[in-house]
């Protein structure tokens, strides 16, 4: 009996099998009622008492071990025969569909970093606004059109809560928080009540930046500006500036630069002037540094802003704005980065 017990031990430690009919005719063969250990109990109980005492807990032990090495195998053979209904463990996983990055967001990202580079750091503030962050700090008069309900969205009228024009908002709330040098960069979205077409969309992105601190010049700005042009738009791009007019700077201009497409020669896109304008900037009002609370007789500064959307179609000449905000997978694919 010993012997027998030994020989089916060795052979069950050798099964083999790959699918699951393979198992269960073993498991017949081993365990079932006519099976060959089966037929060991039924020798098992002629046995004297003490052979019982002796054999008992080997033939037990085969029992148990034979159930575990069969349930094994057939755990092997189920996973196996998965295969064959076409679920292949070994194969390499489907590559997953990556997104890209907005192209609006890829172009902050580089105005944020060029910026970095001169010592501007970030600074952020709320979309939903008062009258006096977005326009009364920053020196705009009590009628000026720019707080008409036709530009502006009023959440709330008196007192006024509402959806900031500009990120220009940010500057005041910098200024009256922190005491000079402040050298900030502020991207944001802004808002403006109008009418939604290629060239117009009711929020668009803007990124300002503000620096204060003792003799700061127009030399300092037209430096900042002509370096930021050359590190966005490549090292050969020409700057002009325009007298223009802003409530929160004096003197103020707009800023062209050589037409990135034609080099400056003219072409359809800078309608054939050569320059194609990208940002509004001047030297900060006195009154906008003394409303808030900071000392203008001490103090000079300059300050720009830009919108993202018009930079990014001059780099990529997108020239429909609602594109930018439809989420259509076909175009934003086309921006896929580089690296
Ligand atoms: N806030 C202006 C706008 O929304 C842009 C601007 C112009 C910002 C001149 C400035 C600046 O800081 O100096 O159109």
């Amino acid at each position: 009996m010993q012997e027998k017990i030994q020989k089916l031990t060795a052979e069950i430690e050798n099964l083999q099998a790959t699918a699951a009919a393979e198992v269960e005719a073993l498991r017949i063969k081993y365990l079932s009622k006519k099976g060959l250990i089966s037929a060991l109990f039924n020798d098992f109980r002629q046995l004297s008492v003490d052979q019982k005492k002796e054999i008992g807990p080997v033939l037990n032990k085969l029992k148990d071990y034979a159930t575990e090495r069969i349930a094994a195998l057939r755990e092997a053979a189920e996973m196996a025969d998965d295969t064959t209904l076409g679920i292949d463990l070994t194969r390499t996983a489907t590559p997953i569909k990556l997104g890209t990055r907005h192209p609006l967001s890829l172009v902050r990202e580089e105005i944020i970093d060029i910026f970095r580079r001169l010592g501007f750091t970030i600074a952020e503030g709320p979309e939903i606004e008062d009258d006096w962050h977005v326009f009364s700090a920053l020196n705009f008069a009590a009628d000026h059109p720019a707080r008409d309900m036709q530009d502006t969205f009023f959440i709330q009228r008196n007192p006024d809560v509402l959806l900031r024009t500009h990120t220009s908002s940010v500057q005041s709330r910098a200024m009256v928080n922190s005491q000079p040098p402040i050298r900030i960069i502020c991207p944001g979205r802004v808002y403006r009540n109008e009418a939604i077409s290629a060239r117009a969309h009711c929020f668009f992105h803007q990124v300002e930046a503000l620096y204060v601190d003792k003799n700061v010049s127009f030399a300092d700005l037209k430096q900042t500006l002509l370096y930021f042009a050359r590190e966005m738009f490549g090292p050969d791009t020409k700057i002009r500036l325009r007298p223009s007019y802003f409530p929160f700077t004096e003197p103020s201009a707009e800023m062209d630069i050589s037409c990135n497409l034609c080099g400056g020669k003219g072409c359809s896109f800078c309608k054939h002037t050569g320059w194609v304008e990208i940002l509004g900037c001047g030297m900060v009002d006195p009154n906008v540094l003394d409303a808030c609370g900071i000392d203008s007789k001490i103090y000079s500064g300059f300050a720009l802003g830009m919108g993202i959307e018009r930079i990014t179609n001059l780099k990529y000449q997108v020239n429909d704005l609602r594109l930018f905000s439809e989420n259509d997978v076909r175009f934003l694919e086309e921006f896929k980065p580089a690296h």
